[in-house]
């Protein structure tokens, strides 16, 4: 059904929802042939978009509408339409919500709840889906997640309310991601009585801020999606306004995945498929381009060549594969390439780098720490990665760059990530599937952040690692021991530096060489600049780590005396060690006892309010696990204590 009349208000009201809009499109035509209608529309183009915007900007009832005066399927239809348009090939569909989804995907697997719907719709032109995203729209994850692959976004605004912060933000993100079709549609038109004078000066101020974000083009519509004006067609009360309705820009947009097909070949290795020693193919999903059996190709990041032997598909080899289309290749040469390789064409080929600039949006609660290592998902590639101070956060009311430490919920700032190993990439601006990435949470495996890759640093390519003749190994022969670090943590007043020092002058005893690196005196010296916010106790723990692997590739016991009180920093040291060497010692002693003993007075004026962010009272202490040592300090006193830290590693080592 398409409505060429307003809708009275009480017909208003009832499809003012997307509840509403289904119970409409469960009693229609559509739901009882659903065959029938697949069918019909299985060879129309489909165009992705989001809807994005304020808070209470009508979001809900605008997309009830589109379902309503449109043809609608639910969504567990979807998955059926999917599967037909994939194996139909024709069209370059990439249904696989790329790398953002992805890996909200993998999130959601773990149980977490993610906002995004995505809702099906048809007209006799083309194919909709639309990602939904009700619920904590304050939040840009969702809108993140929503708008990867989209072709168009709906930059939804209240006429009432006009530009606010969240519109530019999500303005601002569209632009960043790409997404080259923009619509600004002012809606509740309704409310300030059709007024073309509200919609000019909405235009206007949107237009200034447009031209500051260097996004070139937008088309602005009054609407109201309550009402139905201009959404299927024009407005009788807007006789004044003589442009297209959102449907028909929605119908005429352009579609992305045509525009990847003219691109270099590029597929992203997500497995390889070996089932007997004769056959080895490489499946994964063709990002850009195209390939043909005989096509001279690269894989990266070996920089191997080959040519395609032949497109695997489960009905059958193809002639050819294109952008959006998960295939399995061979090859004629047996070259190396496993999960996480981009195969491309051999004479254009992607970068490999470990050392990137970036734009990165935060969607955690917790803050962004530099130093701290993320995962970040690339492609197929998981590695780990840390993130740099930010170069400058964005304003994105003003687009001015501001300094920051760190990033918090929702920010988009530009920072360096060091990656862990070297990943091949692209520039987002020129593949967002090879240049998107997102970042995850090690501990806890939520999607903390997104991010685009503008370029690769070449720092990582121009520092080299110089080889010394004198070695740790020799090093450490020549001091007769093996190198260890003793990593003491456990809260303030809690025994470690006590205890550390009396292990210490035991190792002096027995003529070992060592060196012990107390919190305190470090932070008088080496981190002076440094306080007890989390970003800057990462990048204490980040410091004292490096100092102390120097400090053991000289051949000595290291003994570390720091609270480190987050379990990320604590592993973040142990993995710069080789296996064995990290020594985590644990001094456990309750809160209540450390405050009781309260050795600095540091407890009381926690307590008073006068030192903030201290541990244990306003800032977390995460216990270790698994320690190789644990000292209960009410069971044993600080002597006892060093004793058996002494012979527990002596006599496992020397
Ligand atoms: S860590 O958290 O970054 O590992 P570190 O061990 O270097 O801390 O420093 C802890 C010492 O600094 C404490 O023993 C205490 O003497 C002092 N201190 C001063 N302010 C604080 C605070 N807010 N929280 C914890 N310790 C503090």
């Amino acid at each position: 059904m398409t409505s060429t009349s307003k809708t009275t208000g009480a017909d208003a009201a009832s499809i003012a929802s997307v509840d509403a809009a289904k119970a409409y499109a469960a009693e229609s035509l559509i739901a009882e042939d659903i065959d029938a209608y697949l069918e019909k529309h299985q060879h129309k183009s489909l165009l992705r978009f989001i809807t994005c915007g304020s808070v209470d900007d009508g979001k809900s009832t605008l997309i009830g509408r589109l379902l309503y005066d449109s043809k609608m399927i639910f969504e567990d239809q979807l998955s059926a339409l999917e599967k037909d348009s994939k194996s139909s090939g024709t069209q370059g569909q990439n249904i696989d919500f790329a790398l953002l989804v992805d890996g909200l995907a993998a999130e959601r697997e773990q149980g977490i709840t993610i906002d995004v719907a995505y809702r099906f719709f048809a007209t006799e032109k083309r194919k909709f889906i639309v990602a939904d995203t009700p619920g904590h729209e304050q939040y840009t994850r969702n809108m993140v997640t929503g708008a990867s692959n989209a072709d168009l976004a709906v930059i939804l605004v209240d006429a009432r309310q006009g530009i606010l912060t969240q519109t530019r933000r999500h303005s601002y993100l569209v632009h960043l991601l790409g997404i080259k079709n923009v619509v600004l549609a002012v809606n509740k038109m309704d409310l300030v009585g059709y007024g073309k004078d509200w919609f000019d000066e909405i235009v206007e101020n949107y237009k200034e801020f447009a031209q500051s974000i260097g996004m070139e083009n937008f088309t602005a519509i009054p609407i109201s999606g309550l009402a139905g004006d201009n959404i299927t067609s024009l407005s009788a009360g807007m006789s004044w306004y003589k442009g297209p309705t959102l449907m028909e820009m929605l119908e005429s947009a352009p579609i992305n995945d045509s525009r990847m097909l003219d691109r270099d070949f590029r597929l992203n290795v997500q497995w390889v498929n070996r089932p007997n020693l004769d056959f080895r193919g490489f499946s994964g999903n063709i990002t850009s381009g195209k390939v043909k059996p005989g096509d001279d190709i690269r894989v990266l990041p070996s920089g191997k060549t080959s040519t395609v032997k032949s497109i695997v598909t489960m009905d059958g080899d193809l002639e050819e594969a294109v952008a959006g289309q998960s295939v399995t290749l061979t090859f004629n040469d047996e070259i190396d390439c496993s999960r996480g390789a981009v195969i491309t064409n051999a004479s254009s080929p992607v970068e490999v780098a470990d050392h990137f600039e970036t734009t990165l949006v935060w969607m955690a609660e917790e803050e962004m720490l530099p130093g701290r290592p993320y995962i970040m998902k690339i492609g197929s590639n998981m590695v780990s990665a840390t993130i740099t101070e930010p170069k400058f956060e964005v304003n994105v009311n003003t687009m001015a760059h501001e300094p920051s430490r760190t990033l918090k919920l929702n920010a988009i700032g530009v920072c360096n990530i060091n990656t862990d190993r070297a990943v091949p990439f692209e520039a987002y601006n020129d593949n967002p599937d090879m240049g998107g990435f997102i970042l995850i949470d090690r501990i806890t495996n939520a999607t903390v952040g997104a991010g685009m890759i503008h370029f690769a640093l070449r720092r990582s390519q121009n520092v080299h690692w110089q080889a010394v003749d004198i070695d740790r190994e020799a090093h450490a022969a020549q001091k007769n021991q093996k190198p260890r670090l003793l990593w003491f943590t456990g809260l303030s007043g809690s025994g470690k530096s006590t205890i550390a020092n009396l292990v210490e002058k035991k190792l002096f005893a027995l003529g070992k060489h060592s060196f012990l690196l107390d919190g305190d005196n470090v932070r008088h010296g080496l981190n002076k600049d440094l306080g007890f916010t989390d970003v800057d106790r990462v990048e204490n723990i980040r410091r004292i780590s490096e100092v102390a692997k120097l400090m053991t590739d000289a051949g000595l016991i290291v003994l570390t005396a720091f609270i480190s009180p987050f379990r990320a920093e604590r592993r973040m040291a142990r993995e710069l060690f080789p296996d064995g060497e990290f020594i985590e010692v644990f001094i456990d002693t309750p809160l209540d006892v450390a405050e009781s003993r309260d050795v600095k007075g540091l407890y009381k004026k926690a307590r008073d309010g006068k030192l903030k962010n201290f541990t244990g009272i306003d800032s977390p202490y995460e216990a270790p696990q698994e320690p190789e040592i644990h000292i209960d300090t009410t069971e044993m006193d600080a002597e006892a204590a060093a004793e058996r830290i002494v012979s527990a590693i002596l006599n496992e080592s020397d």
